[in-house]
Parts: C-alpha cells; structure tokens; sequence
C-alpha cells in the first residue's frame, strides 16, 4: 500500500476525465488526497452518468469540498459520437450525485464556469506539458476521442490512457455483455481502443471483485474529517440506491472507479495480461461488448494490457488511507 515513504520520485501527472457520478467523486477525492502521488493538472467532464451540465458542476464541487477549488474543471461533450445520449440517472439520481443535500446550494455557489470546452483543454494541456501526461478516464471516452480527431498529434504527449469499463469475465452492469462507460458512447471507445495509445483497461472483472461492504462503510465512518464524512454519504447513498431501488445484493455493490486511482497509487495490487481489445459498434445485440482476446486467437494485435484481477482488501485499504489524509477540520457535533 503507498503510504508516503514509499513513493519514489515525482508524482503522476494525470488529468482525469469523469462523470461525476458517486463513484467519479470518491475517486476524485482519493486523487486529490495524495498529491505526492499524483499531481491532477485538470478534471474533465462529459455527459455519462448525468447530463454534461450536473457532471461539470458536480466535479467542481467535488475539488472544492476535497480542498482543492483550483484544479482546473473544463465541461465536456453533451453527447455520445453516434448514439443518442442515454445517462445513468437511475444510479446516481437527476443531479448525479443525489444524496447529498447541500449539492444545489454548493452548486450555486461555485463561482462563473470556464469557458473553455474539455476538448480544447485537453489538447492544450498535453500540447503544452513537458513531459506525457496520463489520462484517467473514468466515463465514456467521447472527450478523449474527440481530442484526438481534432488533434490527433496529442497522441504523442499521452503517456498511458488507464480506463474504467469493459468487461470479458463479468458480462456487463447496463446490459448483458456491456458496461455503461463503453455502451454510452461505443464509438468513442472504438477510437480511443484503435488509437494505438498504451491503453490499461481496468475491467468490470477487477471492480466487480471490489465490494462496499457494511464493514468498509463503518470504517469509512470512523473518520472524522468533513471530506471523509461526505465520502462516507455518498458511498452510503449510492449502496442504499443500487439496493432499494434495483435490488442488488450487498456482494453486488461494487466500487469502480477508485479502482483507477488505486492503480496509480500501487499497480502492484492489481493484475492482467496483454490483450486485444475490440469494441462492438455494428450490433444492436452486442453494442459496446468489450472482444477481449487474451490468447491471440483472433489475430489481432495486442492494444491494452486487460486488468482483470485485484487484491481487493487493498484497494479498499488504499480508499480508506487515502480519505484518512484529510485532516479534521470539522468534526461533527
Ligand atoms: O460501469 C461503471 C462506470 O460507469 C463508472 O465509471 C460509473 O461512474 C459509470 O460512469
Ligand atoms: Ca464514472
């Protein structure tokens, strides 16, 4: 687990691409909390999990609340490449991040958003870093991709594309063979894939083995900074939706996109092989299937390296440490 004496040289540089979305702002927060890890040079956004609109108001939010009101938020796409924009409100409620009440009056204090797209701050944040930058990307990759077809020379100032979504093993969460980060937009997940990018999938495979458990939700809720506490409700909400409301198991309510960060904060934990990864654009049937061929079956070539496998307690430890670095600043009468 990295605790501070074990990081070793300068911290990642990474901006993550999200849509806030519970699971987005816990890992936002866990970034956020270990800066000689990972230095975050932006948060972009897209619509994904709520519309474009709540998810870049839900991200400055989450940076101002985590202590961090200057990380640079650019809003993003409002819509898929091809299909129509089908969101996860179901999950995450209108706003994205239902279950917390203050959201609308944090939102309306939140001062005038930038007019700068996710696009163009993506490509000249990359045109314009000294050295290649690592993309988190926890929603569909429409921004991504986008990014890439206007300027398709940012290629060389990526250092590595580290995504949530797919799955092989797991099936899917938003249909039977499909997860909603590469469903949302198949597209822009077929551009990203086919891009030649060094691309590390962190699939439904590995998070589906990462559960929020009664257990890790009372640990949660043994810290007692302000940042940990709105951790613990907005973990606290998202288990008591996916339960109430579609029924899931307590082994069902997994915890997806942290998994990213704690890849970055130790890969070690984490395990996978070389893949070919191909996405399913011309089905109705199997739209945004993951292919994935871990045995060079399909004469494909190897474009990702497929992580499939996780030490789970640890990523779970890493999400707790991490939330545990925010100092008391308030604690709660
Ligand atoms: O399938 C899980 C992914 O879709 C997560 O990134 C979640 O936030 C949603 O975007
Ligand atoms: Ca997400």
């Amino acid at each position: 687990m990295l605790t501070t004496s074990n990081v070793s040289g300068p911290p990642e540089r990474i901006i993550i691409d999200c849509d806030p979305g519970h699971d987005d702002a816990i890992a936002i927060l866990m970034a956020l909390a270990m800066p000689e890890a990972l230095d975050v040079l932006g948060v972009t956004t897209v619509a994904g999990n709520a519309s474009a609109g709540f998810t870049s108001e839900n991200a400055s939010i989450i940076c101002a609340l985590g202590r961090r009101p200057n990380v640079p938020v650019r809003r993003g796409c409002s819509r898929p490449l091809v299909r129509r924009f089908v969101d996860a409100t179901a999950f995450h409620g209108e706003s994205g991040l239902d279950g917390l009440p203050e959201r609308s009056a944090l939102a309306s204090s939140l001062p005038a958003e930038s007019a700068q797209h996710a696009v163009d701050f993506l490509i000249q944040t990359l045109t314009t870093a000294s050295e290649p930058v690592t993309l988190v990307c926890l929603a569909p990759l429409t921004n991504i991709a986008m990014a890439l077809i206007k300027a398709p020379e940012v290629a060389g100032k990526i250092k590595e594309v580290v995504f949530m979504g797919g799955a092989r093993r797991a099936g899917g969460n938003v249909s039977p063979c499909a997860t909603f980060n590469v469903l949302c937009d198949p597209h822009a997940a077929h551009v990203v894939i086919d891009s030649g990018l060094s691309l590390t999938v962190i699939s439904l495979d590995a998070t589906s083995q990462v559960i929020i458990s009664e257990q890790v939700l009372e640990e949660m809720g043994r810290l007692k900074s302000d940042v940990a506490r709105m951790g613990h409700r907005l973990l606290t909400y998202f288990n008591r939706r996916r339960m109430d409301v579609y029924g899931y198991s307590a082994d069902k309510t997994t915890l997806n996109d942290p998994c990213v960060i704690a890849y970055l904060l130790d890969r070690t934990v984490f395990r996978g092989k070389p893949a070919n990864v191909a996405v399913s654009i011309d089905s109705e049937l199997t739209l945004g299937m993951t292919v994935v061929d871990l045995d060079r079956r399909s004469g494909r070539n190897v474009n990702a390296l497929w992580i499939d496998e996780v030490d789970a307690p640890a990523v779970l430890r890493s999400m707790i440490d991490a939330f545990g670095r925010y100092e008391v600043r308030a604690i709660d009468t």
